[in-house]
């Protein structure tokens, strides 16, 4: 039986740390592609020679050339520029559409039945950008956002609550970016809502630095963007899908009436199984709650209008 395949597209810290992330989980051969010639090989090899320490069966190689990514099951395309220190993630928008069109282009023409994750900002335009690009149906093509959000919220809380993190489930909803939706009373810590554990201001707090979580890590880090948790992030939405797991995560994805939102993308609870995603799952929102997640949506709605021409 053919050996399930994963594409990483860029090796750079997010890609190469998925790319460890992948191996170490052991369900696939990773192939780590980027246009910096050496890098990918080099990366992968490195990544390779943990195997006797760390115990995997599987291949990771790393290429320039897209042919060596045919046949892949899962493309996750983290190539594209990242946010400096004060650049908001519109501001990647025209560059790294192009890139990621660009990248799209080669992945179908060797991969033509993979499932595409896109990891680029702003994720939620350049989600869009690869679903127009590939002619994929939108079931096989969606992007980081909700699992990444909602893990950082997780820790915040635990922090707070003096919880393990394990016991904290969180949402985050809407956009990537600083119109993320998060609704507090579906955040819970062993089951309670944190808006019955902790004070307003406090739920508020924690809200917001989730919010800005990307912007904070990138901060501190000064000449480089957040790629630990959004590289695991990543790895389990790739598990869920390779695994056929059917498990409910939210991702960015393109919406057709769900939410009362079409022909666009925001994160939204999801099925993820074998082909992607299997269902778009619609939560019971107040009025007022889907008014939110419709704010959030139209500001992705402009990312998308002031995309360049994708032909
Ligand atoms: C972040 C990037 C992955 O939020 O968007 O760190």
């Amino acid at each position: 039986m053919k050996e399930t395949k994963i594409s990483v597209i860029g090796a750079g810290n997010v890609g190469a740390s998925l790319g460890q992330r992948l191996i170490e989980k052991d369900f696939a051969d990773v192939v780590l592609l980027d246009i910096v010639e050496g890098l990918p090989q080099g990366k992968a090899l490195d990544i390779l020679q943990s195997g006797a320490v760390i115990g995997f069966r599987h291949q990771i190689s790393g290429s320039n050339d897209y042919a060596d990514t045919a046949g892949s099951d899962v493309v996750v395309i983290t190539s594209g520029a990242a946010r400096k220190p004060g650049m908001t993630r519109d501001d990647l928008i025209k560059i790294n559409t192009g890139i990621v069109s660009g990248v799209v282009k080669e992945v179908v023409r060797y991969s033509p039945g993979c499932v595409i994750i896109v990891v680029a900002n702003p994720v939620d335009a350049m989600t869009w950008v690869a679903y127009k690009t590939s002619g994929f149906p939108r079931k096989r093509v969606l992007g980081l956002s909700g699992v990444l959000d909602g893990a950082r919220l997780a820790a915040f809380i635990a922090l707070e609550t003096n919880k393990p993190v394990t016991d904290v489930s969180c949402y985050a909803m809407g956009e990537h970016g600083t119109n993320m939706v998060i609704f507090p009373r579906l955040s819970k810590v062993g089951g309670t809502p944190i808006t019955e554990l902790l004070p307003r201001e406090k739920v508020d707090a924690l809200v917001q630095r989730a919010v800005n979580g990307g912007a904070e890590i990138v901060g501190l880090l000064k000449t480089s963007s957040a790629f630990y948790a959004p590289s695991a992030a990543v790895a389990y939405m790739v598990e869920a899908i390779v695994k056929d797991t059917h498990e409910t995560l939210s991702c960015a994805s393109v919406l057709s009436g769900e939410y009362h939102l079409c022909d666009v993308v925001i994160g939204v609870p999801v099925k993820l199984g074998r082909g992607g995603i299997q269902d778009v799952l619609e939560l019971e929102l107040t009025p007022d709650e889907l008014q939110t997640l419709a704010a959030s949506a139209e500001a992705v709605r402009k990312q998308i209008a002031s995309i360049p021409d994708l032909s």
